[in-house]
């Protein structure tokens, strides 16, 4: 008797565990853009991931504002002109010196070619800086807390960077309905958006980012904070900095929302999010939800990887992430063409 009602039971929980295995694997993912692949250096740097990983461990250690500004990094990299690198390349001025690149830490940046120089030694020049600063991010992230994912990889780093497509970036002072603009001018709907702003869960801001928000003060920022900010903000040049997320700020977690749902959003853009009747929902839900925020994330972070990218031949793989490698004169290109041509006579 017992054992007639046990076995139906465990035979629909075993349907129930398999249905449920079977669901997540094909739950729709992002799909995977031509000349990118979850193995591609699998069988040429089978070390890459775990070597990053490793490496960022014990850079965190000494310095765990790394991991946000990584993170920022590679959003701000991919946002203009796509994932290429763009960002890391030295100029006078260079797309980092734009103002909507203020605060991009250069020690982070550092971290990037000091990986690249592991791998390239370990595997020779064929990672880009563009795939080593999406690997980086992926890490800053789940190194903190937040969720383990694969990325597409393969892309090719750009041979040049833009100043002027640094407008395409998203902006601390506007309101939810710009931002959505500007996002959704590259293809990311609201999910996305609210979703992706969760990266300020943890990292720093600059006071001149959020001072449009204390003179005069926002009536929609809780007083607590209000009062922290101004303490730490004298004025709008001033070089201080204050925490994204007061709850966790160095945890990557869904805490951010429920900033948001206190009136603590540090940002004009983060806080509008909740006055915004396409984004209420979604905040709230995220604030009660971490998985669900950590699924959406993923979605849209794995999106953002792909952003006009480069494959196959087009750009290059840089020999230094700081500068585009260096071209062959006409002149030798000539010679070279001229020695060839003798060489088969
Ligand atoms: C939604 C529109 C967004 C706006 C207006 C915005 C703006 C900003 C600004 C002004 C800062 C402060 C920089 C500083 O003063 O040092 C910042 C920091 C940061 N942002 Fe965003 N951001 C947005 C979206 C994103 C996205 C999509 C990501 C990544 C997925 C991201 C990741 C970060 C991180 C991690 C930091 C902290 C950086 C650090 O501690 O060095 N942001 N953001
Ligand atoms: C968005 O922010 C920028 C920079 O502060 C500002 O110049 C622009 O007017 C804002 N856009 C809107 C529609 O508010
Ligand atoms: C939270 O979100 C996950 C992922 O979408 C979902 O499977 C789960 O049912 C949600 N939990 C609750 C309590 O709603």
């Amino acid at each position: 008797m017992a054992r007639s009602s046990a076995y139906p039971l465990f035979l629909i929980s075993s349907i129930l565990f398999i249905s449920h295995i079977y669901a997540s694997q094909v739950e729709a993912k992002p799909p995977v853009v031509k000349g990118l692949s979850y193995s591609f250096y699998s069988k040429t740097c089978p070390k890459l991931e775990s070597i990053v990983r490793k490496h960022l461990k014990k850079v965190f250690k000494d310095d765990n504002g790394q991991a946000p500004a990584l993170l920022r990094i590679f959003f701000h990299d991919c946002f203009v002109q796509g994932c290429d690198g763009s960002l890391l390349l030295d100029g006078s001025p260079s797309e980092r010196d734009q103002p909507a690149n203020g605060g991009i830490r250069t020690e982070a940046l550092q971290t990037i070619d000091d990986i690249r120089a592991i791998i390239h030694k370990e595997c020779g020049r064929i990672v880009s800086c563009a795939d080593i600063t999406v690997l980086a991010a992926r890490d800053s992230v789940f190194l903190t807390g937040g969720p383990d994912y694969a990325v597409p990889l393969g892309r090719r780093d750009g041979l040049s960077f833009s100043t002027s497509g640094t407008s395409d970036l998203p902006k601390p002072f506007n309101t939810t309905g710009v931002t959505l603009d500007a996002f959704a001018a590259k293809n990311f709907d609201v999910t996305d958006v609210v979703a992706l702003s969760g990266a300020h869960t943890f990292g720093r801001a600059h006071c001149g980012t959020f001072f449009n928000r204390l003179s005069p003060l926002d009536p929609n920022m809780d007083k607590t904070l209000a009062k922290q900010l101004q303490s730490t903000c004298p004025d709008a040049n001033s070089g201080n900095t204050v925490n994204l997320d007061i709850r966790t700020p160095t945890v990557f977690d869904n805490k951010y929302y429920l900033d948001l749902m206190n009136r603590q959003g540090v940002f004009t853009s983060d806080q509008d999010l909740l006055n915004d009747k396409r984004t209420k929902g979604l905040v709230n839900a995220f604030a009660l939800n971490q998985t669900l925020f950590f699924e959406k994330f993923v979605d849209a972070t794995i999106k953002l990887s792909q952003l006009d990218v480069l494959t196959g031949n087009q750009g290059e793989i840089r020999g230094k992430c700081n500068v585009v490698n260096a071209r062959k004169s006409l002149l030798t290109s000539v010679v070279e063409e001229v020695v060839q041509l003798v060489d088969q006579f």
